[in-house]
């Protein structure tokens, strides 16, 4: 069992990942509220949205429920995706979408094929500032404590105009970081190689000697490193049940925290409940119930 103090320091570094947070396969309307309400309640204060998430309904849902105690929290959003041209028609039936998704199966499965297309991307500047001004409003706040670009191909990092236009962005206090949400550790080391790069985003799997090598560099080069793809990582083939559970969830987080390389661990969840079982795991409380 943890001290208390060293058990602050872990919780602390938690995140909450804001994918699915006003989005159709998601959680919505007051739900979604109290979702981020109660991470901020049981210790959060590290939020991770983008721009497209919810088709921008998670950076609004976060920031009315942020809105009070922003100077507390940290917020990530990113840029460079877009939904193409004619999906946005769907957006006005979101509501009666988002249920009738949830009970039928040939309805989440069209919206989960036409989530996982590959969406476009623009790493224009002229794109990055729309969109970051866009993340701004929807937020109604005045800076991002964290902006990056959303999953860029490795010609855009080696090419490294749209991180100096990033720069351009920091500049004019529109974010306080910048940097890239990478889709594997690969991009990361790449991402590494450039010192104007101050946060890096990535799935990372403790236990690899892919990902140790990438947190020891990153700690060498005092680079902020937010960790994502954890828990569903975890839970994701055959989750135990009861203490094992609970072991499982306690060692994932411990062991990726104690890689200090790691600044941040997002935990992806759109139920109140799972981020309870983890915090409850992590804290001791292996009673925690939780189908
Ligand atoms: N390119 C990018 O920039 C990028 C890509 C992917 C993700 N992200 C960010 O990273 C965040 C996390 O995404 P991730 O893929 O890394 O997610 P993750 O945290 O590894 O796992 C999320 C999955 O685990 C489930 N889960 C969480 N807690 C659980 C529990 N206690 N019991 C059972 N299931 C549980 C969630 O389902 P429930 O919702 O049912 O809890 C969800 O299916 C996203 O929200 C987003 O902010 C960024």
């Amino acid at each position: 069992m943890y001290d208390r103090r060293a058990l602050e320091i872990i919780e602390q570094r938690l995140g909450l990942g804001c994918a699915r947070l006003g989005s159709v396969l998601g959680v919505r309307g007051p739900t979604a509220a109290v979702l981020v309400a109660t991470a901020f309640e049981q210790g959060i204060r590290f939020f991770d949205t983008a721009s497209i998430y919810g088709q921008g309904d998670s950076e609004r849902i976060l920031g009315q429920a942020l809105h009070s105690v922003r100077q507390h929290v940290m917020v990530v959003s990113k840029a460079g995706q877009y939904f193409p041209r004619g999906t946005s028609f769907a957006k006005p039936f979101k509501r009666v979408l988002s249920p009738l998704s949830g009970r039928c199966g040939l309805g989440r499965h069209i919206v989960a094929k036409a989530r996982a297309a590959a969406l476009p991307q623009d790493f224009s500047p002229s794109f990055l500032r729309t969109s970051t001004e866009g993340s701004l409003r929807r937020l109604k706040f005045d800076y991002l404590d964290i902006l990056l670009l959303h999953s860029p191909p490795l010609d855009v990092i080696e090419q490294g105009d749209a991180i100096h236009f990033l720069e351009t962005l920091r500049d004019e206090g529109k974010a306080r970081m910048i940097g890239i949400s990478c889709d594997d550790v690969d991009c990361g080391l790449l991402a590494l190689r450039d010192k104007r790069i101050q946060v890096i985003e990535l799935p990372l799997w403790p236990w690899t000697d892919r990902s140790d090598h990438f947190a020891e560099c990153a700690l060498r080069q005092g680079v902020y490193v937010v960790a994502r793809g954890l828990i569903g990582g975890a839970l994701g083939a055959a989750p135990p049940d009861g203490p094992h559970r609970a072991q499982l969830l306690r060692g994932i987080v411990r062991s990726s925290l104690a890689l200090s390389g790691i600044s941040r661990l997002i935990i992806g969840t759109t139920r109140t409940e799972h981020l309870k079982e983890i915090l409850d795991a992590l804290r001791g409380r292996e009673d925690s119930t939780c189908t």
